[in-house]
């Protein structure tokens, strides 16, 4: 079983892009499980507060991506950029220095927006903040999802042009842990 963990940047309870991994982690491919991580109580990044004992929500986080064969994040973009929510999340995975959870490990973002672009400027900002820390954004095409305020039915996304598209992302994610493992 290959273990993904879906890390979503957005923190509101009705958004858009974490309710896009819930769909995923539904139609996870046979021999896949995406378990979406629960990141709304993680502290802003305060380097007093990253000591032993660490949060709860951090060690959580922690643990879960580094059990993970990869991670999914998902990210909208607020005022041309990532969020400060999506940042946090991965200033916190990139430390402790020398043993980051992130560090090696293969990422497929993916970034949304109701507008027309797809969150493309905070999906370039994730790209090069992941590889300064030495994790393995996948390269590529990038998933970008726009309109995405208008492609759920009943909770799920259901864009199938999109779906598509994700799941062949997703496939190459999976052929890079495979490589990399
Ligand atoms: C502070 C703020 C700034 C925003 N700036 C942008 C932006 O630069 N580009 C964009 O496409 N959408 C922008 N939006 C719209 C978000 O993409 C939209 O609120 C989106 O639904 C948030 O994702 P969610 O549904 O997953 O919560 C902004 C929203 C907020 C609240």
């Amino acid at each position: 079983m290959t273990k993904l963990i879906a890390i979503s940047g957005a923190l509101r309870k009705a958004s858009h892009t974490t309710a896009l991994l819930r769909t995923l982690a539904k139609t996870a491919p046979d021999g896949v499980e995406i378990e979406v991580a629960n990141v709304v109580d993680v502290p802003v990044y305060n380097q007093d507060l990253d000591v032993e004992p660490n949060p709860a929500s951090v060690e959580t986080l922690r643990a879960q991506v580094n059990a993970a064969d990869g991670i999914i994040i998902a990210s909208p973009e607020y005022n041309y950029a990532m969020p400060g929510s999506t940042k946090n999340i991965i200033d916190w995975l990139s430390r402790p220095y020398g043993k980051a959870a992130l560090v090696g490990k293969p990422v497929l973002i993916i970034t949304t927006s109701p507008g027309s672009t797809g969150g493309v400027r905070a999906q370039s900002q994730i790209r090069g903040t992941l590889a300064a820390i030495g994790a393995h954004p996948l390269g590529g095409a990038e998933v970008v999802i726009a309109g995405i305020d208008k492609k759920f039915v009943d909770g799920d996304f259901a864009d199938e042009t999109n779906l598509k598209f994700i799941q062949s992302s997703l496939d190459r994610l999976l052929a890079e842990i495979k490589i990399r493992s």
